[in-house]
This record gives C-alpha cells, sequence and structure tokens, in this order.
C-alpha cells in the first residue's frame, strides 16, 4: 500500500516537472505581419494577468519553436546549430523550452523573475512570465565566432517574441539586463551557456 502511494506520488510529481503544451495555434492571431510591425514598441509596466496555456504555446513557438518537417525553426539559426535555448520564468519556477516535444521541462520550483528583473528594472517580475534567451556556445565547437553567431541568433528570437507579442495583444520588451550570476545558478546554467536578453511578457497597464 505505501509503495503504491508512493510509486503514485511520484508519478504526479514527475508529471508536473513536465507540461506538455497544447499545439500551437497561429489562428489565434489574425495580425498581419506589416501591422505588427507597425504596432511593435517595448512595454515597461505589466499588469498581473496571466497568459493561457494557449498564449505560451503559440508564444513559444512562434519565438524558436519548429515549423517544418526537417525540424527547423521559426527563426534563423547560423548554420543551423539551433543553439538557442528559452526558458520561461514564472512563479510556479522556471522551465526550459523543448521545441522537438513543444513542452515545458522543469530546472526550478523557484521564482526567478526577481533574478531576471535585477535590481534596477523592477518592473520586470511584475509580469507574469518572463522570457530568458540563452546561446550555447558548445553547438559551434571551438568557433572564434561562437559569441558573435549566438548573439545575431538571440536577435532573431527576440524579434519573433516581439512581433508574435503585438500579433497576440501581448506587451514585452527585450532586456541585457538582469541579475546574471544569480539567474545562471538558479537555471543552472554552464559557464558555455550565454545568458544575452530576456523577455518581460504580459498584459501591459
Ligand atoms: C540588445 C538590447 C538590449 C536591451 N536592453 C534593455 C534593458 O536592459 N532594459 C530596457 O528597459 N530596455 C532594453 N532594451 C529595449 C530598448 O531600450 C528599446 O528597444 C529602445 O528604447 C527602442 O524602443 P522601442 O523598442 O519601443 O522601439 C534593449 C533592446 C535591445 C535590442
Amino acid at each position: 500500500m505505501i509503495l503504491c502511494m508512493a510509486a503514485v506520488l511520484s508519478l504526479s510529481l514527475h508529471a508536473q516537472d513536465t507540461i506538455k503544451l497544447p499545439a500551437p495555434d497561429p489562428a489565434q492571431s489574425t495580425m498581419s505581419v506589416m501591422d505588427a510591425l507597425a504596432n511593435r514598441h517595448s512595454v515597461r509596466s505589466f499588469s498581473d494577468k496571466a497568459l493561457s496555456t494557449d498564449q505560451l504555446s503559440l508564444l513559444l513557438w512562434a519565438a524558436n519553436g519548429i515549423n517544418r518537417e526537417d525540424g527547423r525553426l521559426t527563426a534563423p539559426t547560423a548554420m543551423n546549430r539551433q543553439d538557442i535555448q528559452l526558458y520561461v520564468c514564472r512563479k510556479d519556477g522556471a522551465y526550459s523550452y523543448d521545441a522537438k516535444q513543444h513542452c515545458l521541462k522543469r530546472v526550478s520550483t523557484e521564482d526567478l523573475r526577481p533574478a531576471v528583473a535585477g535590481d534596477r528594472q523592477p518592473f520586470a517580475k511584475e509580469a507574469p512570465v518572463c522570457l530568458v534567451i540563452v546561446s550555447d556556445s558548445r553547438k559551434f565547437g571551438n568557433s572564434a565566432a561562437a559569441a558573435d553567431y549566438g548573439r545575431i541568433d538571440a536577435g532573431y528570437v527576440s524579434q519573433n517574441i516581439y512581433l508574435a507579442a503585438t500579433a497576440m495583444g501581448l506587451a514585452t520588451v527585450a532586456r541585457a539586463m538582469m541579475d546574471r550570476e544569480r539567474l545562471a545558478k538558479g537555471l543552472g546554467l554552464v559557464d558555455e551557456q550565454m545568458l544575452l536578453l530576456n523577455h518581460p511578457v504580459g498584459y501591459g497597464k
């Protein structure tokens, strides 16, 4: 009996560690790319209204999800090395976005939004979701250009987030500012994983 209960408990804990996202539904937004470009702007004030799982699913797919049968992504990457890893920081913890499975994998139970915000821009921790863009330089081997490629690849993902958020009626801002040491530790990053940008996303107020 006790063993059975332990097994059920461990299964349910395990289930919470991976959150399967609903299939992304681009029909959620009808705004054209040109209108999204016309309306894109940075927002630095967020209400605490949560994003639905459908919204998060579409946002992550648009940011850096798989858009072709061969596993390539919505954002281009140098030599298709797919070095960009997206993290999702929320009140209930932090997750790594697995584009192949279109799911979230928990990396921390801590609310890391204060580490994303840092001391100088506390508004960022008010957003229900903070996306964090990391480039893994190991994907480029020992190439001297790894840092450049990583930063460029991060820029594409950042612009995807801006445009998708705009088209979905959400607010965001790209930020290089963050408490890198605390965030890298919280996310369990190694030295080769470069913390490049973050995007608080939510409803503007
Ligand atoms: C690489 C990069 C880093 C940025 N870092 C920050 C930041 O740390 N904090 C912030 O409030 N905005 C940051 N921004 C947003 C810019 O300040 C913003 O894009 C700029 O003021 C132009 O405003 P707009 O996005 O509304 O056109 C950053 C933008 C980029 C592209």
